[in-house]
């Protein structure tokens, strides 16, 4: 059985203030959660603050992204090993936002991917179509596309140690969720599409849904086969509804 995993990517919010009581009241939440891993993804600046209040509570935390490069001069980024020195677990990498304002390509992507887990991190990598493509048909081949830009350089076996997270551009920050039914079927291509290569691999990988995920419509994608949990952006804001979307995910 594959184990429910949440993992909240906070984008460009908070302050320190703002993150003590967040933090504050998921940590209160944690009673409700059974069996769900908790992530939380703060800015780069607070990753040390969220590091000190998470202390010898059960919540993980990553970052947003990485640099692909190891040490150097490269004004601005951050490297794996930084992440790992404030004991960061995670990355979030791929995001739709890197890909679309940052020019995270699908080879910088998988730079990054492989970057990660050779630091030691463990990749959160996420897909997902824009809704022209969903709307010419194109989802499954977008989708394969971004995930063998990955597989092809780093093999089936590195999405072992990772975690994938589909989030279809269009749901993002709108509002607009998948149907569970949609989001059901695109995370069952991904993972067909991986079991064409390692069955054992494609059982094990944890796919998480993307997109405008709310308490209210938790319990209904997380009830769906191959989805195993969600990343989620504006409601991770709120510990309430942060900690209700987990305590859905089991
Ligand atoms: P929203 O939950 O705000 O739609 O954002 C989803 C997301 O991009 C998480 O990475």
């Amino acid at each position: 059985m594959r184990k429910p995993f949440v993992a909240g990517n906070w984008k460009m919010n908070g302050s320190s203030a703002s993150i003590k009581t967040l933090v504050g009241g998921i940590l209160d939440g944690m009673g409700r959660v059974k069996n769900a891993e908790v992530v939380v993804c703060p800015s780069f600046v607070y990753l040390s603050e969220v590091a000190q209040l998470l202390a010898g509570s059960a919540v993980e935390f990553g970052s947003q992204d990485v640099a692909k490069e190891e040490s150097g001069a490269y004004t601005g980024e951050v490297a794996v090993s930084m992440l790992k020195d404030m004991a960061c677990k995670y990355a979030i990498i791929g995001h739709s936002e890197r890909r679309a304002y940052y020019g995270d390509t699908d080879e910088i992507v998988a730079e990054k991917f492989i970057a990660a887990q050779k630091g030691g991190l463990t990749p959160i990598l996420c897909v997902g179509e824009l809704l022209e493509e969903r709307e010419a048909g194109q989802t499954e081949a977008v989708v394969e596309r971004q995930l063998q830009a990955v597989v092809g350089r780093a093999g089936i076996r590195a999405l072992e140690s990772a975690v994938i997270a589909y989030e279809p551009v269009w749901a993002i920050g709108t509002g607009k969720t998948a149907s569970p039914e949609q989001a059901q079927a695109v995370h069952a291509f991904i993972r067909q599409w991986m079991s064409k290569e390692d069955s054992a691999v494609a059982e094990k990988v944890q796919i998480l849904y993307g997109g405008s995920v709310k308490a209210a419509n938790a319990n209904e994608l997380f009830s769906q086969t191959d989805i195993d949990g969600g990343l989620i952006g504006g409601a991770s804001l709120s510990a309430e509804e942060f900690i209700s979307i987990c305590e859905a995910a089991g």
